[in-house]
This record gives structure tokens, C-alpha cells and sequence, in this order.
């Protein structure tokens, strides 16, 4: 097993092995005075693990009241939140008690918000289940649900008391939603470490996982660490993502995310080597990369589509957008952009014109 401590304002431990699983219900009531946990999965995820969890929570003392949901992103709505939140308070769950979110993003994100918001906030332990949620979404502190007018619009911050990440589970992932995580592990690689990158590039490195997903998860603990509520530090994360964001609002949202981050990432890497501001073989090294991970590194828009849709990025403060570029493997920088200066750089990105 390995662990990594996060250090936000109330710090809380990660914990990565094979066959974890079963130590769930041990861990929170050593974490909780929980004698209520609240098992929120979706209906792929509750078929496959729910049972098992189940029993590790009741083997532990707890009483463990079940709901599941149907699974993918068209669920994570208000309505889905306001279920969520109604099943807690029919079974009588205290301020004490706990919300397990056994999942993937989805999952993770909505039961999490639940947790922020019942009784003004209750304990949650996130149990991920995809290789995503495992690197990424899991740790940081963000919940939330999308709106009619767009994707994670309403949510809050609310670190859970412990993250349980069992890779024996990533198994069962169908190869696509897999790849989606590694684009993120990928990018943490671009940010902070070429070792970790290299590792990736090979394109088999599943022997590796718990120390991949280790690596991941401290990257983004420390980058949330010294910067909690996003402000500076933490927007090294949306590397790929300003592009990304584009390409996902472009395709109505059939690209998953991580490809589309794939994509965005190639599109950073491009205007910044053709601003001068990068090695010359990092654009080449993370195209190669993303391919031996079963990624796309082109997404077929104009610079034009890309552009406007860049423009309704909620990330963007006032008149400025702010761009992550890699200088190389392993370092980034940010860069604050004029929104005037976005169908140029949309275009570097897309190759359309060079300098
Ligand atoms: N909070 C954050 O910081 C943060 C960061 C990144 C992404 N997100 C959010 O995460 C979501 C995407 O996460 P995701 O890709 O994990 O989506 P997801 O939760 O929808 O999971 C993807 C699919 O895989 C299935 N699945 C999950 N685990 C499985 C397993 N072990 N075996 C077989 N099938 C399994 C699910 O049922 C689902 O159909 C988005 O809503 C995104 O906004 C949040
Ligand atoms: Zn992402």
C-alpha cells in the first residue's frame, strides 16, 4: 500500500493497494464517529462493487444504507443532488454520520456535494473507481453538479476524511473511460515530473499503477495544498484543459474529457513551441506519448470554432484568459492571454498558421 498526505486546512490521507477495498468500513470508523454510512454509487459501479463495500462497511459496526443512481454525466443534476440529499435525511442520518461515494467522477463530485451541504456538511469518504477519479477528481476538495446552462456551475469545496483507491478495480473499465485518466496522469507528468512522464510514454505501465496513481495524487495534493481555493498554483492543473473545455462544448460533449484534454494538451504544447517558449521535442515527445496511450492528439475543429468556443470558458477572469504552456517536460507556465489574442493562438494551436 501506499499512502500520500494532503495537506489542506483539515489534512486527510490517500490511501492506493490492490484489495483495499475490503478495509473501507475499518478505515471510516477509525476517521469517523459514523455509526450511519451512506453508500452512494451508480448502477454500473453498485453491480460490480457495491456488494463488497457493503459488507466491509456492516462488518465494521455500521449501518450501511444503499442508493444508487444511473450511471454517467446526464446525472450529475440537481435533481439527482436533491434525491441524494432526501435519502439522507429519510434515514435519519446526524452530523456524525458519513456518505461513502464509491464511483467515478460522477459519483465522487455528486454524493461529495451532497456531503458539503446535508446538516451544513457531514464526513465523506471517496472510494474512486475509475482511473480518472482515482489521479484526479477524488482529491481537491471539488464537488458539485452542472446546470441546464452548463457543466459544474453550482458546487463547494469539501475535502473528504479519506481517499480509498483500490486499482484492482480499474479492471473492469472499458479501454476509452481508462485512457481518459491517463491523459490526466500524462498532464501531471508534463507539469511536475518527466519521470513520471517517461513512464507513461511507454505506453505499458500497468504494473505500475499504484505508483503512478501515488505520483498523480501528490502532485495535485501539493498543488492544492499551498493553494486551496484556486487561486494561482492551482490553475497548473487546467493544463490542456482551457482547448480541452472547447473541444468538449464543440463535440456536445461525446469526446470524453480526458481526450479532449489530450487534444488541448497538444494544442498548449504547439503555441508555446511556436511562441519560442518551449523545448523543440516536447511537442513531439507528448504527441507520442498520448498515441501509446490509446489518445487523440487532433480533434478536426477550425481554430475559428475553437476560439469562440475557448471564449465562454468559465476560467476566464474579465478580459484575460489564462493559458498553461509547457516550457518542457516536467515545467509549465502561466500565462495571461488578451481575449483579443485568442484566434491567434487558436490558430498556432491548430498548426493553421505558424510564426
Ligand atoms: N472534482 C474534481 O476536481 C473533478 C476533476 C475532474 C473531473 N471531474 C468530474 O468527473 C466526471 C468524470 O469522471 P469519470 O470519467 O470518472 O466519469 P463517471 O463517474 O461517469 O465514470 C465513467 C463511467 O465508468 C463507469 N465505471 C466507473 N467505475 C467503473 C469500474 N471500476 N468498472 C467499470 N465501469 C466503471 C461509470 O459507471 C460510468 O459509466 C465529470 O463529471 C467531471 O466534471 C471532477
Ligand atoms: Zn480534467
Amino acid at each position: 500500500m501506499k499512502t500520500v498526505m494532503v495537506h489542506t486546512a483539515k489534512p486527510y490521507e490517500v490511501r492506493i493497494g490492490c484489495g483495499l477495498l475490503g478495509q473501507a468500513g475499518e478505515w471510516l470508523t477509525s476517521l469517523t464517529k459514523a455509526r450511519v454510512a451512506a453508500l452512494i454509487t451508480d448502477d454500473t459501479v453498485d453491480a460490480l462493487y457495491g456488494d463488497t463495500v457493503a459488507s466491509a462497511l456492516a462488518g465494521a459496526g455500521l449501518r450501511v444504507e444503499r442508493m444508487c443512481f444511473p450511471h454517467g454525466e446526464a446525472s450529475k443534476t440537481l435533481e439527482t443532488y436533491g434525491k441524494i440529499l432526501c435519502f439522507l435525511a429519510e434515514h435519519r442520518l446526524t452530523r456524525s454520520d458519513a456518505v461513502v461515494a464509491l464511483g467515478g467522477g460522477v459519483t465522487g463530485d455528486l454524493a461529495g456535494f451532497a456531503a458539503a451541504t446535508y446538516l451544513r456538511g457531514i464526513a465523506v469518504m471517496q472510494i474512486p473507481t475509475t482511473l480518472l477519479a482515482m489521479v484526479d477528481s477524488s482529491v481537491g476538495g471539488k464537488t458539485g453538479v452542472n446546470l441546464p446552462a452548463g457543466k459544474n456551475l453550482v458546487g463547494a469545496f469539501h475535502q473528504p476524511v479519506g481517499v480509498l483507491c483500490d486499482p484492482d478495480m480499474l479492471s473492469t473499465l472499458p479501454p476509452e473511460v481508462f485512457a481518459d485518466g491517463t491523459a490526466e496522469a500524462i498532464k501531471c507528468g508534463v507539469l511536475c515530473d518527466e519521470a513520471l512522464f517517461a513512464t507513461l510514454a511507454t505506453g505499458d505501465w500497468r504494473a505500475d499503477i499504484e505508483a503512478v496513481i501515488a505520483r498523480c495524487v501528490s502532485i495535485k495534493a501539493d498543488v492544492c495544498a499551498e493553494d486551496e481555493r484556486e487561486a494561482n498554483r492551482r490553475q497548473l492543473l487546467n493544463l490542456g484543459h482551457t482547448f480541452g473545455h472547447a473541444i468538449e462544448r464543440l463535440s456536445d460533449y461525446s469526446l470524453p474529457h480526458g481526450h479532449a484534454v489530450a487534444v488541448g494538451m497538444v494544442y498548449a504544447a504547439r503555441i508555446a513551441t511556436s511562441l519560442g517558449r518551449c523545448e523543440a521535442d516536447c511537442l513531439l515527445r507528448l504527441e507520442a506519448a498520448l498515441a501509446k496511450n490509446g489518445l487523440p492528439i487532433t480533434a478536426g475543429y477550425s481554430s475559428d470554432a475553437l476560439a469562440n468556443a475557448a471564449l465562454i470558458d468559465k476560467k476566464r477572469a474579465g478580459d484575460t484568459l489564462t493559458f498553461v504552456l509547457p516550457q518542457w517536460i516536467g515545467v509549465c507556465e502561466l500565462v495571461p492571454v488578451p481575449v483579443e489574442r485568442l484566434p491567434e493562438l487558436s490558430r498556432l494551436a491548430t498548426g493553421e498558421t505558424t510564426i
